[in-house]
């Protein structure tokens, strides 16, 4: 009991001088300061979709083929395809250089798409770490649910920037 109780005072002693440590070493102003201000894209939401997200989902949605046997299903390339999906949030919600990217971002429904977009993503991760082709096939619908959902509501008829898919 004794010597549990110094532990505990000893932990706390040393959990204070750390405190006050940090207390007194965060000057504000001093070295580097933090940024509130989010790097944004130099590239577009157009340039993102064709050369990012369209090719990613395509890998998913080919993997997730019924009929493809378990063994023929690359699941670290799974994994890679998902990441890109899942990282490509950031950029769909801050936008670049496109000419509507900045009004795009800004809206409710747009944000919805792009963490539909997201949670998609994530089940293709765990699908692929699972090695798990039903919940693949889960997700590739789910993916796709998205890009139609946003396309229908956002995509103009011809890309901003004449940016397309070529294959
Ligand atoms: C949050 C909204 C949103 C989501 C989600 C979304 N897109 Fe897009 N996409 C757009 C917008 C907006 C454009 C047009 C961009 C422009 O022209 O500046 C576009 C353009 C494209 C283009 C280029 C135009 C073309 O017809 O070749 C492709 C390809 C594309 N998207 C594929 C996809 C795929 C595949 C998905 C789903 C995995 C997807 N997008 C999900 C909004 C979205």
């Amino acid at each position: 009991m004794g010597s549990s109780k110094k532990k505990i005072s000893r932990v706390c002693l040393l959990v204070g001088a750390l405190v006050s440590f940090i207390a007194c070493s965060s000057d504000p102003g001093a070295a580097s300061p933090r940024l509130a201000v989010p790097f944004t894209s130099d590239i577009s939401i157009n340039e993102i979709m064709v050369a990012q997200i369209d090719h990613a989902a395509h890998f998913i949605w080919d993997a997730a083929n019924p009929d493809l046997a378990a063994g023929e299903v690359d699941w670290e390339e799974v994994e890679h395809h998902a990441i890109q999906i899942i990282s490509s949030r950031a950029a769909m919600t801050m936008g670049g250089t496109g000419v509507n990217d900045a009004m795009w971002v800004v809206q409710r429904s747009w944000r919805d798409y792009v963490e539909q977009m997201n949670a998609a993503g994530l089940l293709a991760l765990s699908s692929s770490r699972a090695a798990d082709q039903t919940q693949l096939s889960r997700a590739g619908d789910a993916l796709i649910a998205t890009c139609e959902g946003c396309h229908q509501q956002y995509k103009p008829s011809i890309p901003t920037e004449g940016y397309r898919k070529r294959h």
